[in-house]
């Protein structure tokens, strides 16, 4: 591919005119809010460390212009690690017979939302496996008791593929958005990550028809994943660019024991990082967590991913004797009170600059 000529002095480590090409593309991303796919693969193939750090500041600006030092914080409800599904990448996977599951009531759920309201939560999460004893009924009865209770809150559903008039019977009764990534762009490496059955064209009709049905809608995907190639990544940039989802959920992959991916190296935290950054650029105004995934891959990788362009954090509300059993991959924290992790986020934050708030943090665009 040619490349346009630059006129600065080289970078130590880095071809010159390589470097100079990615910033120009950094900056047509965020005059254009989209680039061709074949640019996305220039922008992310073995970026410079200066390319990391261009894009970076950039992002950091605009998070800035957008969202002020605000962090969002969500409290996340892991009720159920229950299965039917059997991504390959997944520690609570169906055929992981290892896996303890375990269910929460209705009532339990809102005992997590009502601690998470005591410490300034204003978004509840609420994430399982894909259970089917949570019926549509049951999904619906839930969502309904929490809007009751809490009128000032937002309900996220993060329960995976269902039908659209499940997700529109959901959204009736005041869930207000809903995350399901798209795990990757490409549907022949979307099926070497997924079991038989299972394809991107379902899943990514369900994002478009939680879009239409007027849910805050989020997509995302992993970075690192095994099999993933720049041309994938590319491919999963597009499609954010033409989605351009309300919420968008990346981290890098990171291996589970219990998985036939277990020997998989886990995926890069500077690449995530600038991959944030990129989304940021293109996308000013998306809802973006600094996953536990990037947190868990790098101590203190969460603060860099709110430097890198992020603007949400997600704790987890779940019952701490629960939380051991919903291990997606290795070595995710299970540990800690609400409060005192509440606590200490909030002054990480604090000591790069940042405020965690009290707030719904809606996306700018989405009617209340
Ligand atoms: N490493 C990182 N992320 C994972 N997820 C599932 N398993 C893993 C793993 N091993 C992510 C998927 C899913 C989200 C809930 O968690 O992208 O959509």
């Amino acid at each position: 591919m040619p490349l346009p000529l630059i006129s600065e002095r080289p970078l130590p480590g880095a071809p010159a005119d390589v470097t100079g090409a990615r910033r120009q593309l950094i900056d047509r991303l965020s005059a254009d809010g989209r680039l061709p796919l074949g640019d996305w693969e220039t922008l992310l193939s073995s970026p410079s460390q200066e390319d990391r750090a261009y894009a970076r500041d950039r992002a950091a600006e605009v998070a800035r212009s957008q969202f002020g030092n605000r962090v969002f914080v969500r409290g996340l409800i892991e009720f159920s690690s229950h299965c039917r599904q059997d991504c390959l990448y997944c520690g609570i996977r169906k055929s992981n017979r290892d896996a303890e599951r375990y269910r929460l009531s209705p009532d339990e759920i809102l005992a997590c939302c009502a601690e998470g309201y005591r410490l300034g939560y204003r978004t509840f999460v609420l994430q399982s496996g894909e259970d089917a004893r949570y019926t549509t009924e049951v999904v619906t009865d839930i969502v309904r008791r929490i809007r009751a209770a809490y009128p000032d809150c937002a309900i996220t559903l993060s329960i995976g593929e269902r039908s659209r008039a499940a997700y529109q019977q959901f959204f009736d009764a005041g869930a207000n958005r809903f995350l399901l990534r798209h795990e990757t762009a490409d549907s022949e490496h979307y099926d070497r990550l997924h079991p038989a059955g299972r394809t991107l064209e379902s899943r990514l009709a369900c994002l478009s028809d939680l879009k239409e049905i007027g849910f805050q809608t989020g997509a995302g995907f992993m970075v690192g994943s095994p099999f993933q190639t720049v041309n994938h990544l590319a491919k999963d940039l597009v499609l954010l660019s033409e989605l351009r989802p309300h919420m968008v959920g990346i981290g890098p992959f990171l291996p589970h024991h219990r998985t036939p991916f277990a020997d998989q190296p886990a995926g890069s935290v500077d690449l995530t990082l600038f991959i944030l950054s990129l989304v940021r650029l293109m996308l000013p105004t998306v809802l973006l967590p600094s996953t536990t995934a990037l947190g868990t891959a790098r101590a203190g990788a969460r603060e860099s991913g709110i430097q890198a362009g992020a603007n949400v954090v997600m704790l987890n509300l779940s019952p701490p004797e629960q939380r051991p059993k919903y291990l997606l991959y290795d070595n995710k924290p299970v540990s800690g009170e609400v409060v005192e992790m509440t606590e200490a986020v909030r002054r990480s934050l604090g000591r790069i600059g940042y405020e965690m708030v009290v707030d719904r943090g809606d996306h700018p665009e989405a009617a209340r």
